[in-house]
């Protein structure tokens, strides 16, 4: 089964619930004819009058962290069951934003992955190597063992999806090349296999992100382990309908 391309947008914290709307609306009409998947991912107060806004739309609203517990004395955070009963269908998990501001570690992850699968919230699980790790030679060594231990015990793969962002190309300009964004990917694709299943990886839908923009975007969604994009800076505007038009 071909893997369905996917574009999501990251607004960080950023819009306000009358900038969101105006941005969703003259979007609407420019993502008509997608044939990818499409979400925004909104800070979670803007929830739901982003809902309302993308309704009737090919844009899927989804939330930028969710907690692992039903409820409970977490304050800050926000369940599953919180989200859902917006009709959110997707959250990022683990962006680098996260492990490096807020102490995001690899346990944390899982344990929101997990609560994610259970709920049918599908998680964008982010994972990426720092400068100095790339230029040290650790790349492939911090994505195993993010992968390893962010996605233990998850059953099933296919229903998880993985963002491979790279920390020095986020929010940098500096985008990854095409080529080292299919070679990274590739090596995630083959360590999702051994962790996995070939079969099961094949089927996994794996994102770019950092920098990736109106521009870049056709010649990395050009390779054939790329999937999508997960856009931070390009999707507060309508620079995020022509990423998800790459195609045409
Ligand atoms: P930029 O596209 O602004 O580099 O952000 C990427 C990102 O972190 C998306 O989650």
């Amino acid at each position: 089964m071909a893997r369905k391309p996917f574009i999501a947008g990251n607004w960080k914290m950023n819009m306000t619930a009358e900038s969101g709307k105006a941005l969703i609306a003259e979007l609407k009409p420019l993502v008509k004819e997608a044939k990818c998947n499409i979400a925004l991912c909104v800070p979670a107060i803007l929830i739901p009058a982003m809902v309302k806004a993308a309704k009737g739309s090919k844009i899927k609203i989804g939330a930028q962290n969710v907690h692992w517990a039903a409820s409970g004395a977490y304050t800050g955070e926000i369940s599953c069951e919180q989200l859902k009963e917006y009709g959110v269908k997707y959250a990022i998990i683990g962006h680098s934003e996260r492990r490096q501001y807020f102490g995001e570690t690899d346990e944390g992850v899982n344990k929101r992955t997990l609560a994610a699968l259970e709920n049918d919230i599908t998680p964008i699980v982010c994972v990426g190597e720092t400068l100095s790790e790339r230029e040290n030679g650790e790349t492939e060594n911090v994505l195993s063992r993010q992968l390893e231990n962010g996605l233990k015990s998850v059953e099933d793969i296919t229903k998880v999806v993985i963002a491979y962002e790279p920390v020095w190309a986020i929010g940098t300009g500096k985008t990854a090349t095409d080529e080292q964004a299919q070679e990274t990917i590739k090596f995630i694709r083959k360590k999702l296999g051994k962790l996995f299943g070939v079969k099961n990886a094949n089927r996994v839908v794996i994102q770019y992100g950092g920098s990736m923009n109106a521009k870049n975007c056709k010649g990395l969604m050009a390779q054939p382990d790329i999937d999508g994009g997960l856009i931070g800076g390009a999707s507060l505007k309508t620079d995020f309908a022509i990423i998800v038009n790459y195609n045409k």
